[in-house]
């Protein structure tokens, strides 16, 4: 099965990047030799307009188009597809002059000055009729335009408002959540703690550096309003497009993990997901770690509409200018890791930004083409290679993987984990933790769905929850008929703490997973940074761990009910209390992991696992480290991509089977070579 391209128009890969041809608008001789550059890079896309309100509408309702029809033009001219953006995250200067309620008021109830950009409010009725009509004005203009591949809205939505109009906007959504029973909201917010019950839905406040930070009802529910607001904001701006550009899909650029919006709430209005992602390649810790965990994130955006290829909206094509230090991509490591997105189910490579720009804050920021202006440069050269190389992928596009494991990566639970205050103030690391549960797949070639625990669990046979702290009402059921069907459930401590407004489950954590679990929680125990105690496996269990390993940082001090143990704490005052636990539950298993540890007990444990359920791997035979291989498929034909993120040479054994090696066109099979930072495309008809 293939899903269709992201335009119909173009079943290619989509290469090109952010261009900002209204800050050369006074320089058409660099215009024209921007087209010829982008073919020079086998460019097929650009996004165009993303902060251009400002030259189209310079003065309110005066308008200007033809730069933009010129630009248009010629890019249709030559085959370069456009990605046309609304201008919302950037307004003009006499718009928030004129309307200041346009501007964004902080936390600290203190309004913004105009100027910079996201730097708006969402519930403004003014900054919504305005951008409504911008956007329906390019739309009416560009409808049929040769050019128009996708509409890009907005910018990297992010941040929030506190204005007075967004104040109300809360107190509405909250009326509706709570069926305009104050009493329901007092309870599910603790409001009794510290003398906080509200009697007017007046007295609701969000939540203030000067005023209430506490009650963590409040706070979930302020960040669920944002996410309701941001995506309020969006539906305001597509309905002009979908109305009169139908056929044309629209997405808005995600930030990966970025904590300030659910992106599950988000994903089913948008056609086509897409994201921006700027790792820190070459840093203090091996390339191959950092990519299991962007490869984490890549599958957050294929798993975010269920399998259906994403965009590589932005990624720079070799430094950016605002990570701490901003270091170039190492030769092979351009390629690489835009194949590596490509891997994991994007069907675009495009880069923030085409051109540098000659002032501005991002005038250092990497780029296609440099202030020197020619494409004889090391990264000009890397951005050829890249178009070239996706060139030869047309078969890829619109193809998926529908993976046997799935990790679960929930907002809400991160929200509510960031807010909790114990068992330690730091290292709390939800993140990191569900990446850790990631790596051990991502260096065997397995596929992962990265879901969140509202997805449907049934396709999977391994469903791990690495700290579910938050159980909304009905996860519980559906992990338990997950494993009474047969399926295996991974869960670690600090899960099963509260309910869907933060409240604590009572009667014994893991709250409603106890059942599926067979244990219960007494009290978990903070590790001083250096601490260590080690967990020391069972004889005879049925999981043939046979080494000891480390317990860190968190150790959940728990007592089997229905489960059997298969490590146990080695020493401290709980020395011997169940440190590991399976139980048996229906035709399936619930395993439960008591403490913090290293990659090492990961790694063996689901070495083991995925060994006793059968799990497919992209690629049968043992990868050496560093190395991944990542699956993509039609259901007729597989694409394996090789990916060796190690600096050094590896040798992959593809033993008696033979691949088509896309890149090459050649027949590979048994020992083949992969350079540092080198990798293979390789085809096998099923
Ligand atoms: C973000 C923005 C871009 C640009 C890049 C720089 O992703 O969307 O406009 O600022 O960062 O890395
Ligand atoms: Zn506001």
């Amino acid at each position: 099965m293939k899903y269709p391209p992201i335009n119909c128009k173009y079943p290619h890969m989509l290469h090109g990047g952010d261009y900002n041809p209204d800050q050369w608008i006074k320089n058409p001789e660099i215009l024209d030799e921007d087209i010829r550059l982008m073919k020079l890079a086998h460019c097929n896309v650009m996004s165009v307009g993303i902060f251009a309100w400002d030259a189209l509408e310079p003065e309110e309702g005066k308008f200007q188009f033809e730069w933009l029809d010129n630009i248009l033009d010629k890019l249709a001219d030559n085959n370069i597809y456009a990605i046309l953006a609304t201008p919302s995250g950037a307004r003009p200067l006499w718009l928030a002059q004129k309307y200041p309620e346009v501007l964004r008021v902080r936390a600290n109830r203190v309004r913004n000055l105009p100027g910079e950009r996201h730097n708006h409010c969402f519930t403004s009725p003014i900054y919504r009729e305005k951008t409504r009509l911008i956007n329906k004005m390019l739309a009416d203009r560009y409808k049929d335009h040769p050019a128009l591949l996708a509409w890009h809205i907005s910018n990297e939505y992010s941040g929030e408002c506190h204005c007075p109009l967004c104040q109300d906007a809360f107190r509405t959504w909250l009326k509706q959540k709570y069926g305009n029973d104050l009493d329901k909201l007092n309870y599910a917010w603790w409001t009794a703690f510290w003398g906080h019950t509200y009697t007017d839905w007046s007295q609701i406040q969000s939540p203030a550096p000067n005023g209430d930070t506490k009650i963590h009802g409040l706070n979930l529910d302020w960040m669920r309003f944002v996410t309701h607001q941001t995506l309020e904001f969006y539906k305001n701006e597509i309905a002009p497009l979908k109305e009169i550009t139908p056929n044309i899909p629209v997405t808005t650029n995600f930030m990966g993990t970025f904590e300030g919006l659910n992106y599950w709430e988000m994903a089913p209005y948008i056609d086509v997901i897409s994201w921006d992602n700027y790792p820190q390649w070459h840093g203090n810790r091996p390339d191959w770690e950092l990519a299991s965990d962007v490869s984490f994130v890549h599958d957050i955006n294929r798993s975010l509409k269920g399998g259906k290829p994403f965009m590589l909206m932005e990624s720079t094509p070799s430094m950016t200018n605002w990570q701490p230090v901003s270091k170039l991509k190492r030769p092979g490591m351009h390629l690489l890791s835009s194949i590596h997105a490509i891997a994991h189910g994007s069907d675009t490579v495009q880069y923030f930004q085409w051109r540098k720009g000659r002032g501005g804050s991002e005038k250092f920021h990497g780029a296609v083409v440099d202030h020197c202006g020619h494409e004889n440069t090391r990264v000009f050269n890397d951005v050829t290679e890249v178009g070239k190389t996706l060139e030869k992928l047309d078969d890829i596009v619109g193809t998926t993987v529908k993976p046997e494991v799935a990790i679960i990566y929930d907002w809400e639970n991160r929200w509510a984990i960031d807010d909790a205050l114990g068992p330690r103030r730091e290292k709390k690391d939800y993140l990191l933790t569900c990446q850790s549960h990631y790596r051990p797949f991502w260096n065997r070639g397995i596929s992962v769905d990265v879901i969140d625990m509202d997805a449907d669990f049934s396709n999977y046979k391994l469903l791990i929850a690495p700290m579910l702290y938050m159980v909304r009402p009905g996860v519980a059921e559906r992990i338990e008929k997950f494993v009474k069907d047969g399926g295996t459930f991974i869960t670690t401590y600090w899960s099963g703490i509260v309910d869907e407004n933060d409240l604590c489950f009572l009667g014994g954590f893991p709250g409603p997973l106890k059942k599926v679990t067979g244990i219960w929680s007494e009290e978990i125990d903070a590790l001083y940074d250096d601490d260590v105690n080690f967990i020391v496996p069972e004889k005879n269990s049925t999981l043939e761990l046979n080494d000891e390993y480390e317990a860190k940082e968190l150790c959940d001090l728990i007592h089997t009910e229905t489960a059997h143990v298969l490590a146990r704490y080695k020493s401290d005052f709980y020395a011997g209390r169940p440190a590991l636990t399976v139980n048996e539950y229906g035709k399936g298993k619930a395993y439960y992991i008591a403490f913090r540890n290293n990659n090492d007990f990961l790694d063996d444990f689901y070495e083991i696992l995925v060994d006793k359920l059968s799990i497919k791997k992209s690629l049968d035979t043992k990868l050496p480290l560093g190395v991944t291989a990542q699956l993509r498929t039609d259901g007729e034909n597989k694409f394996i991509f090789l990916l060796n993120f190690a600096p050094q040479k590896n040798i992959v054994d593809l033993k008696q089977v033979e691949f088509l090696d896309i890149l090459s066109g050649e027949k590979v099979s048994r020992k083949i070579e992969l350079p540092g930072y080198g990798l293979r495309i390789l085809k096998k008809v099923l």
